[in-house]
């Protein structure tokens, strides 16, 4: 097993979702002042590392992820002297800033695609993927957002759009474009940045010849990830793109490298990988939605053990090649509790067995804003309170198989991204403390803000917001941190229906916890395959335990113990 050797791999990492954080001056949209501002919660937390979602300069269709100026800050989120000083307001309080590096595509805004636009022989042009086609697309591969991922410019060019079709696909291909990249990453670096999360990077490379592909669906086109996802060649590019730039700095990366097989995770994140660590998507959505939200299964209707089984498979392949990341969520998935867990059974204290599931796996946890505080989706009303691209896209084709607006806004309330992504409730005043009374947020403020916020859960220590502080204690601290942050992963009782349990041996220094998590609404009784030294931490009240070995739990209870 690969042991611990680099400075971040004892952080607690935390994602900052910037317009929906804090609005300090009172626009309705959360900025960097507001993150200034807030250090001191995420520092009382416990948190080393802070992932910003990304704040460049941007017209902001996919919330930032379209990128027109690289170097600068969008005024939305403030100015360069902002962000300078975000940094070294964090630096003092020893946490590191990671921004979000989206180099798959920019925007059709940024000045490089104004000006292929305009002139079809400017080296800009070659910066994309333009083909002249006439009146049909070159290739029939779907984008990610739906619809063909081509678009027609006017003059029979069409350009390659794996997302939005205001995100051009930058061409890797070309040397010159990606010297450019390269020199606006050291840009950051040379700031003194923590890192980068770094966005879509497994699609940079795209099949040669941009084949097209036997349709998988009624729109006669094909997904592209058989053609621009973690295509051959790939490495090339990974490797140049790191030697270039993360190797020269003593900074983390953490590559959002989705559909990479286990087989290959040595390539990417090995000895000599790619990036530093990643994010494995392997077991993040059990219901798989390939055609549309409305085609996806409840929770309580997916195949609970198939989940859990890409769990434990990830968490052994990784800690034969490195160090991995854990996390349950994210800006582009709903909150946790309703991926994971039929309505009719959340509760606060099933936040907390959710919360124990993960952030005692291998590798380094990451906590999404808000799910601290064990928020859940916003229940929005109307199609008309979302902001989210894909949202939308999702909606159409709920509605094209023939869903009415209430059976569609069922699947948005469940599955849209602007669940997670509506303002961070500070406190129980007007717009949550987010944005001063009177100011409409960018995006609605969750129904339940006067009981479930950050002021309300530092004062209870019964709240979610108080167990996870309870976590990140127990695994930084010096009694269990050593054996939970570099301790062998072993699943435990795999024959158990509806449960997750998993030890943690540290070899060094002879010792192991277990992890034992219910997911069944009913109670139970288990036998464990040790005898229990000390109950460490309970997502609620543990009954007394019969037998040293024997353990019941509620519904829904999860337990850390140390093994005898
Ligand atoms: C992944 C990001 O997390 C997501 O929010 C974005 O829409 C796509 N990449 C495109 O950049």
């Amino acid at each position: 097993m690969v042991q611990n050797k680099n400075w971040w791999q004892d952080k607690i990492a935390y994602q900052i979702y910037p317009r929906s954080f804090m609005d300090a001056n009172g626009d309705g949209t959360g900025d960097l002042k507001g993150i200034t501002q807030k250090l001191d919660y995420l520092k009382d937390l416990g948190v080393g590392i802070v992932w910003l979602s990304p704040v460049y300069r941007s017209p902001m269709d996919d919330g930032g992820y379209d990128i027109s100026d690289y170097e600068d800050i969008d005024p939305l989120f403030g100015s360069m002297a902002d962000m300078d000083e975000l940094l070294r307001e964090a630096n003092k309080r020893g946490i590191k800033i990671l921004m979000d590096l989206v180099i798959n595509h920019c925007s059709d805004e940024h000045p490089w695609f104004k000006k292929a636009l305009a002139d079809p022989n400017s080296e800009e042009a070659t910066y994309f993927y333009f083909v002249k086609s006439g009146k049909k697309p070159p290739n029939n591969w779907r984008s990610m957002f739906g619809g063909s991922a081509w678009e027609p410019v006017g003059d029979g060019r069409w350009y390659l759009h794996l997302f939005s079709k205001k995100q051009p696909d930058l061409n890797w291909e070309n040397p010159v474009l990606r010297e450019k990249l390269y020199k606006m990453v050291r840009f950051w670096l040379d700031k003194g940045l923590g890192g980068f999360r770094i966005d879509a990077i497994v699609h940079i490379k795209k099949q040669p010849g941009l084949p097209s592909g036997t349709p998988d669906g009624k729109d006669g086109m094909v997904g592209c990830f058989a053609f621009a996802r973690n295509y051959p060649g790939i490495g090339d590019f990974l490797t140049e793109l790191r030697e270039q730039t993360f190797d020269r700095y003593p900074c983390v990366t953490v590559a959002e490298a989705a559909g990479v097989p286990n087989e290959q995770l040595g390539e990417y994140v090995g000895e000599n990988g790619y990036f530093s660590t990643m994010f494995d998507f392997s077991y993040s959505e059990p219901y798989n939605y390939g055609h549309g939200w409305h085609t996806c299964k409840a929770p309580g209707e997916w195949d609970f053990r198939a989940w859990r089984d890409k769990m434990y498979a990830s968490q052994l392949a990784t800690q034969e090649i490195g160090y991995g990341t854990v996390f349950f969520e994210n800006h582009d998935y709903p909150r946790a509790i309703q991926k994971f867990i039929p309505e009719k059974d959340h509760s606060p204290a099933v936040q907390k067995m959710l919360a124990q599931t993960y952030f005692y796996l291998r590798g380094m946890p990451f906590i999404y804003q808000g799910q601290e505080l064990g928020m859940t989706n916003a229940r929005f009303d109307s199609i008309d309170e979302i902001n989210d691209i894909s949202t939308k896209n999702h909606y159409k084709l709920a509605l094209a198989d023939g869903l009415s607006p209430e059976e569609a806004i069922v699947k948005v309330r469940r599955y849209s991204r602007d669940n997670a992504r509506v303002p961070f409730p500070w406190d129980d005043s007007a717009n949550g403390g987010f944005s001063p009374a009177g100011v409409k947020p960018w995006l609605r403020v969750h129904p339940d803000y006067q009981t479930v916020n950050a002021k309300a859960e530092q004062n209870d220590k019964n709240s979610v917001l108080s167990f996870y502080k309870e976590m990140v204690a127990i695994r930084t601290g010096k009694e269990y941190g050593k054996i939970l942050r570099q301790g062998t992963f072993a699943p435990i009782l795999k024959r158990c229906g509806k449960l997750i349990a998993y030890t943690r041996t540290c070899e060094e220094c002879g010792r192991t916890l277990a992890v034992v998590a219910s997911y069944s609404d009913k109670p139970r009784t288990l036998r464990l395959p040790f005898a229990v030294k000390r109950v460490v931490q309970s997502s609620a009240p543990l009954a007394p335990l019969s037998a040293p070995d024997t353990l019941s739990l509620a519904p829904y209870q999860s337990v850390l113990l140390e093994v005898q």
